[in-house]
């Protein structure tokens, strides 16, 4: 694989600033931000009058511990415009979320807050590897979901030449590499996985294929699977985070030339980890919920939001922004499994594993005998298909799952093409447990 390490200039003065720079900017970026927030929106002068605290008491970064969450139901409760800070006239784009229940949750943005997040995520671009010039293929999802506008809008600012095809129609997506040649794709990886397929299918060699980076987010995805991404296309497999309630992709990016960790874009969002239970904030370097505050933000500015993804805050490495290590789950993805606490990831480290099985797969809960009971949906390789081979690979994948994740479950090998496919967020836990 191409050496992509960033060359001389090609970093904005920011990435490489000192971290007394930096806190020196987040705070007179919150304090501004607190008082937008207090001046413009109901909502959250409300809820700081209930708290009985005002943007002036915050003197330093730490104070903002005193400052309330937000939570997703409070944009439910607002819906759809309740949390803007600026006149709607001033909104420039919507986005929604449509979550797994429920209202979805709005959000909105000024044409500078628009601006922004081309320029992050433009930034993300190119610490992943990617030049202005480059083709990207945008296959993340175009509409109300941030992926596909968000990832356009970045590539657009960097200078490169855009592929707009979004989510779905998978043949098509591999016709349109192969004939247009894009140095660069964004999309899910679960997605990913099922363009691999397509290709193998069609009888290409992804090897062979004009990509050299690959922009993975929207969803938890392994460093197993980065391997085997990686090793499949002989290109690099780089990890983009971001949600709409703080933005849309480009909150978080890793750097391709250390791909340890996401560093976290800190000019314009200040990153907290706080205990989920207690809603303590702990030290970095220690596992808890991450909480982001917009530091720029206005047409939506949101203060404290507690994002459920669990993870925990590195020092910097190849920027002096600080990272946040590769997210396992989100608490509300966290199986508790006969008292055990699994997340999908874990299964998923344990299936790459296995050399007799696809990266595909979904778990199912069921209720057996009134005991919670987790089944593993896989499916056996072209070379594993065989009722031997795949009882043997059933068996391997349980002893893994048993002695690492520390559970007993069921596998179900599929055939080849018999897993569930994703063309985005993988769904990657169906629970048919009878309702309460
Ligand atoms: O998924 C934004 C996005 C689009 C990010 C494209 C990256 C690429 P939402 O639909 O609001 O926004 O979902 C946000 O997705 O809280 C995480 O749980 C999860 N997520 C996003 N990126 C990652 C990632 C977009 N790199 C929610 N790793 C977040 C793990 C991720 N989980």
């Amino acid at each position: 694989m191409e050496d992509l390490s960033p060359r001389p200039g090609d970093l904005e003065p920011i990435e490489t600033a000192s971290r007394d720079e930096i806190s020196g900017l987040q705070l007179e970026r919150l304090k501004w931000t607190l008082t937008h927030a207090y001046e413009n929106s109901p909502f959250y002068r409300k809820r700081f009058d209930e708290k009985g605290v005002h943007p002036d008491d915050l003197k330093t970064l730490s104070d903002l511990a005193k400052f309330p969450f937000t939570v997703k139901t409070d944009l439910r409760d607002t819906y759809p415009f309740g949390m803007f800070a600026v006149p709607r006239e001033k909104i420039a784009r919507i986005h929604a979320s449509s979550g797994t229940t429920g209202k979805p949750t709005v959000v909105g943005y000024t044409a500078k807050d628009i601006d922004t997040w081309a320029g992050l995520t433009a930034r993300s671009i190119r610490a992943s590897g990617g030049r202005a010039g480059d083709i990207l293929h945008v296959a993340y999802g175009y509409g109300l979901f941030t992926g596909g506008l968000g990832a356009h809008y970045g590539a657009e600012k960097l200078g490169c030449t855009v592929v707009p095809i979004s989510g779905g129609m998978t043949e098509r997506q591999v016709t349109l590499i192969q004939d247009f040649k894009p140095r660069v794709i964004m999309v899910t990886p679960s997605y990913m996985l099922s363009i691999l397929d397509e290709f193998r299918r069609q009888g290409i060699d992804p090897r062979e294929s004009s990509l050299a980076v690959g922009i993975f987010g929207a969803e938890p995805w392994t460093n197993a699977m980065r391997r085997e991404i990686e090793e499949a296309f002989d290109m690099h497999a780089v990890d983009i985070y971001g949600l709409s309630e703080v933005m849309g992709p480009g909150v978080a990016n890793e750097c391709v030339e250390t791909k340890d960790g996401l560093h976290i874009w800190e000019d314009h969002f200040y990153p907290e980890i706080i205990n989920p239970e207690t809603g303590e904030p702990v030290a970095d370097g220690e596992m808890g919920e991450l909480v982001f505050t917009t530091l720029t933000k206005e047409g939506l500015p949101i203060i404290r939001y507690r994002t459920r993804d669990l993870t925990r805050l590195l020092p910097g490495t190849a920027r002096s922004m600080r990272r946040m290590e590769k997210i396992t789950g989100r608490s509300d993805d966290m199986i508790i499994l006969r008292g055990v606490n699994v997340f999908p990831t874990q299964i998923e480290e344990q299936i790459l594993k296995c050399s007799g099985l696809a990266p595909h797969f979904q778990i199912e809960l069921v209720r057996a005998d009134r005991m919670d009971a987790m089944v593993v949906h896989c499916e056996a390789t072209e070379s594993s298909a065989g009722a031997e081979a795949r009882a043997a690979s059933a068996k391997e994948l349980a002893h893994h799952i048993k002695s690492v994740v520390g559970v007993s479950t069921k596998i179900t090998v599929h055939n080849p093409g018999g897993a569930p496919r994703s063309d985005g967020k993988a769904k990657r836990v169906v629970d048919n447990r009878p309702k309460a």
